[in-house]
C-alpha cells in the first residue's frame, strides 16, 4: 500500500484532554508530548520520508502568558533531551517558522538540533513553532526580494522553495486530531494537493495504532490532482 511520503499533524486537543480530568490546560500539553514522541518513532518505522508537527501557531501567542510559556518550556525541554533518541535514528530537524521572535534559549536549542543533524539521511522532522502558513508565504516574499528577484517573472517553483521546507515534497497526508476541521494557518501553500484526514480523537490519546490506520487509509485515496482520472 502506499506511504504518503509527507505527512502534516495538526496535534489539537490538548486543552480539552485536561478540561475533561479536571486538569491544568498546561498538562495536555505535556501528556501531548508524549503522544509526540510515540508518532514520530512511528513515523520512522512506518517510512515516512517528512513529518511535519504544527506545535505552535503565530496565532498562539494570544493565550494566556502561563499557558504559552507552558509550552515553549517544553519544547525547551525536549529539544535538549528527547530529540537525541531521534537524532540517533537518523532524523534530520528542521523548524519550521519564524524562530526570530523566539527567546534566544529556545533559538539555542532549536538551532542545536539542527547543527547536530545537518548530515542526517533519515525521516526529516519539520517542527513548526511560531509558524503561520500566509507569514511563511510573506517572509519567503521578502527573501526573493532581497536578492533582487524579478517579480514579473515570479512563479511557483522559486516561490515554493523559498518556503519553509522548501526542498521538502508537498504534504500528501495531513492529519488533524480532536474534531476540528481546518487547516489553521498550517502550510497553506504546502497543502494545495493534500489528503485530509480527520478523527475526533484529543491528541493526548492518538495512539501509534491510529496513525497507521491514518496511514494506511492514505493508500485508499483516489488522488486525481485535477485529471479526470480515466474517466470519460
Ligand atoms: C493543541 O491543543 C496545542 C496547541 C495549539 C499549542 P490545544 O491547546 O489547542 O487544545 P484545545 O484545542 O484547546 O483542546
Ligand atoms: C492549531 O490549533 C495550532 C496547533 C495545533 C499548534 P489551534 O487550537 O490553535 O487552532 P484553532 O484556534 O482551533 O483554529
Ligand atoms: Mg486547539
Amino acid at each position: 500500500m502506499a506511504v504518503p511520503n509527507h505527512v502534516g499533524i495538526i496535534m489539537d486537543g490538548n486543552g480539552r484532554w485536561a478540561i475533561g480530568r479536571d486538569l491544568a490546560r498546561k498538562e495536555g500539553h505535556k501528556k501531548g508530548a508524549n503522544t509526540c514522541m510515540d508518532i514520530i518513532h512511528t513515523a520512522i518505522d512506518q517510512q515516512v520520508k517528512v513529518l511535519s508537527l504544527y506545535a505552535f501557531s503565530t496565532e498562539n501567542w494570544t493565550r494566556p502568558a502561563d499557558e504559552v510559556s507552558s509550552i515553549i518550556s517544553l519544547l525547551d525541554l525536549y529539544l535538549q533531551t528527547e530529540i537525541l533518541a531521534f537524532l540517533k535514528r537518523g532524523v534530520k530537524f528542521v523548524l519550521l517558522g519564524d524562530r526570530s521572535k523566539l527567546s534566544a534559549k529556545t533559538r539555542f536549542w532549536l538551532n542545536n538540533a539542527e547543527k547536530l543533524s545537518v548530515k542526517n539521511k533519515g525521516m526529516k522532522l519539520q517542527l513548526a513553532v511560531n509558524y503561520g502558513g500566509k507569514d511563511d508565504i510573506i517572509r519567503g516574499i521578502k527573501s526573493l526580494a532581497a536578492q533582487q528577484y524579478d517579480f514579473s517573472q515570479i512563479n511557483e517553483q522559486d516561490l515554493g522553495g523559498m518556503l519553509d521546507g522548501g526542498d521538502s515534497p508537498p504534504v500528501d497526508l495531513m492529519i488533524r486530531t480532536s474534531g476540528e476541521k481546518r487547516l489553521s494557518n498550517f502550510m497553506i501553500w504546502q497543502c494545495a494537493y493534500a489528503e485530509f484526514y480527520f478523527t475526533d480523537t484529543l491528541w493526548p490519546d492518538f495512539t501509534q495504532a491510529a496513525f497507521i490506520e491514518a496511514i494506511n487509509t492514505f493508500g485508499l485515496r483516489d488522488r486525481r490532482f485535477g485529471d479526470s482520472g480515466g474517466v470519460s
